[in-house]
């Protein structure tokens, strides 16, 4: 029977529980522990080893590498939230709160540096494919994070340029994670290439849906603070659908209120979420979402193994579809 999404997890926790931080300088090392101890869902981590094991490959081998994935995404966490002037994450107060700006900096810093050392941990023939994979991965995330900041200021950014933007930011860590692990359990290329797509398109999904949970999530169960984006003037698919839908009133609302910092923050986000209500752009991102879930299902028909070892990573897309936080 293949494993429960749950042993995968208690895999990954228990070894980023297990590592061991110098223990000086104090304020360097807190941070990074304190980010990584702070849960998360441990989806990439866990796409990594399901995609060794899809392959018929050693789960020990993928582990390490697995976890420099894991260590990776907490560490643009850290600086993400500064760019956003986030507070809350995992319903935790940020790094930047916790001790300050500087300390999110140099912990991330050396958390990249860290994530590098774990996942360089793999036999030496295969080093220089999983290198390439990751560094390729890890500068688009740069870009993706960077043009996200440069939309705050424009009004004119296109669904497309949301699309290309959120593939940077979020979609090609999920591929990285899948196709790490294709590569360590010997994956023929074209294999593993269409698993990263699979990732790719599973990422654009759950893009699409952090953008939708920002708005209308639980704010106890999603962790971090609602209407986050709007305040921040984020092209979210909901923002540059419903700036090509509304019109009067609704237009003059969008006008009067994206990229304006002079009015309380709750009527912001309760007018821009009036327009977003009556203009469908939930229901509008809801289905783009579903359209990036089915193409990601395709990519796994193109996976040549049997059936029954696609379960695992099968059910966890599903279930990743159906999250509330
Ligand atoms: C948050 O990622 C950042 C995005 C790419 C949306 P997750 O929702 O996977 O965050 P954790 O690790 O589970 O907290
Ligand atoms: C996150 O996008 C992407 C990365 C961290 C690379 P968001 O800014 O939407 O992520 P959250 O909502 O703060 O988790
Ligand atoms: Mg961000
Ligand atoms: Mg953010
Ligand atoms: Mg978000």
């Amino acid at each position: 029977m293949e494993k429960q999404s749950t042993q995968y997890l208690e895999m990954i926790n228990e070894a980023l529980a297990g590592i061991k931080y110098p223990q000086t300088p104090e304020s360097l090392y807190a941070p990074v522990s304190y980010e990584l101890s702070l849960g998360g869902k441990r989806i990439r981590p866990v796409l990594t080893l399901m995609a060794c094991e899809l392959f018929g490959g050693d789960l020990q081998q993928a582990l390490k590498p697995a976890m420099g994935i894991e260590i990776f995404h907490n560490f643009t966490l850290l600086h993400d939230d500064v760019m956003d002037h986030a507070d809350m994450r995992r319903n935790k107060p940020t790094v930047h709160k916790v001790w300050d700006e500087n300390h999110a900096i140099l912990s991330g810093d050396a958390m990249q540096i860290l994530a590098t050392q774990y996942v360089a941990q793999v036999a030496p023939r295969l080093l220089p494919q999983v290198l390439e994979t990751f560094l390729k991965t890890a500068i688009e995330i740069c870009e993706g994070q960077q043009l996200d900041m440069d939309f705050e200021t424009r009004n004119d950014v296109t669904a497309n340029e949301y699309l290309n933007m959120i593939r940077l930011k979020t979609a090609v860590l999920l591929g990285c994670a899948l196709k790490t692990g294709a590569i360590i359990a010997g994956a023929p290329v074209a294999q593993a290439a269409s698993l990263y797509r699979f990732g790719e398109n599973l990422g654009m999904a759950f893009q699409l849906q952090d953008d939708y949970l920002d708005v209308y999530g639980d704010p106890a169960v999603f962790g971090k603070k609602i209407g986050g984006d709007i305040l921040n003037d984020k092209k979210t698919y909901l923002l540059i659908e419903a700036l090509q839908q509304a019109q009067g009133d609704d237009l003059a609302l969008l006008n009067r209120y994206v990229g304006n910092s002079d009015v309380a923050p709750e009527e912001k986000i309760e007018a821009i979420t009036g327009v977003y209500n009556r203009t469908g752009t939930d229901k509008r991102c809801m289905e783009k979402m579903e359209t990036y879930y089915r193409a990601a299902l395709s990519c796994m028909d193109e996976i040549l193994v049997p059936e029954d070892r696609k379960l695992p990573l099968l059910a966890l897309a599903s279930e990743m579809m159906k999250r509330d936080h």
